[in-house]
């Protein structure tokens, strides 16, 4: 059992908290407003809403679920306490960074700063399909991660493969640049070929 907390409480943090907490793992979400996000809890055994530092506490797994814009910022004013933690970044910056020569990932990592743990995971899978971890055909979805740690990213497979998911591990954390310019891609696919939010990326050896 793994204490996860959240950064977030909207379409990706509920989904990952409510597969996770299926899973076993006790989920702590951080909220600018926890008193407003109560009722978060009432279908998850043992979650908790509170502020950021509160959620941060005793977690080992941090998952920052802000939009991007707000995760820089949010790990600089928490830097400390996530240098001792495993942070694992979803967010997508879309037309935030000016090319693809530095992935977003990267300026987490960077905001935390030295000794800072960092994978980038879940950021090319739709919130719709964190709970529906094989498609309408039965094939299994597929959640791209990248990190520079091997024991980091052991980690987060593990974390992967308990939503029901096949982990892919797409290398270095710099590889991260590339899924982030697969977002926007598969947005345009989705929408292109009527998908409804439900298109994963898959590799197929
Ligand atoms: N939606 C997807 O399919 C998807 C897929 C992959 C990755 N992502 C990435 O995952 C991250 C979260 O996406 P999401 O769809 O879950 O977003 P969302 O539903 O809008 O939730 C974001 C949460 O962040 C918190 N927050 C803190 N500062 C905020 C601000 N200035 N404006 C709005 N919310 C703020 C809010 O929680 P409190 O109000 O409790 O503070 C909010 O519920 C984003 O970086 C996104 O790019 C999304």
């Amino acid at each position: 059992m793994t204490v996860i907390a959240l950064i977030g409480t909207g379409r990706m943090a509920t989904g990952l908290g409510t597969g996770w907490a299926r899973a076993g793992h006790q989920i702590v979400f951080g909220s600018r407003t926890p008193a407003e996000k109560q009722h978060l809890t009432a279908d998850l055994p043992g979650a908790r809403v509170t502020d950021y530092a509160g959620a941060l506490e005793d977690a080992t797994v941090v998952v920052i679920t802000l939009p991007y814009r707000e995760v820089a910022p949010f790990c600089r004013s928490h830097a400390a306490m996530l240098r001792e933690r495993l942070v694992i970044d979803i967010s997508n910056p879309f037309d935030n960074l000016p090319d693809n020569r530095i992935a977003g990932a990267e300026i987490t990592r960077d905001a935390i700063g030295p000794g800072a743990r960092v994978v980038a995971a879940f950021k090319t899978n739709f919130s719709t399909t964190l709970l529906t971890p094989f498609n309408a055909d039965g094939i299994q979805r597929d959640v791209f991660y990248a990190g520079d740690d091997e024991a980091d990213k052991r980690i987060v497979a593990g974390l992967i493969a308990d939503l029901g998911f096949r982990p892919v591990d797409c290398g270095g954390l710099h590889n991260a640049r590339i899924l982030d310019g697969m977002v926007p891609l598969i947005i345009e696919l989705d929408n292109r070929y009527g998908g409804a939010w439900q298109t994963t990326w898959k590799l197929l050896p």
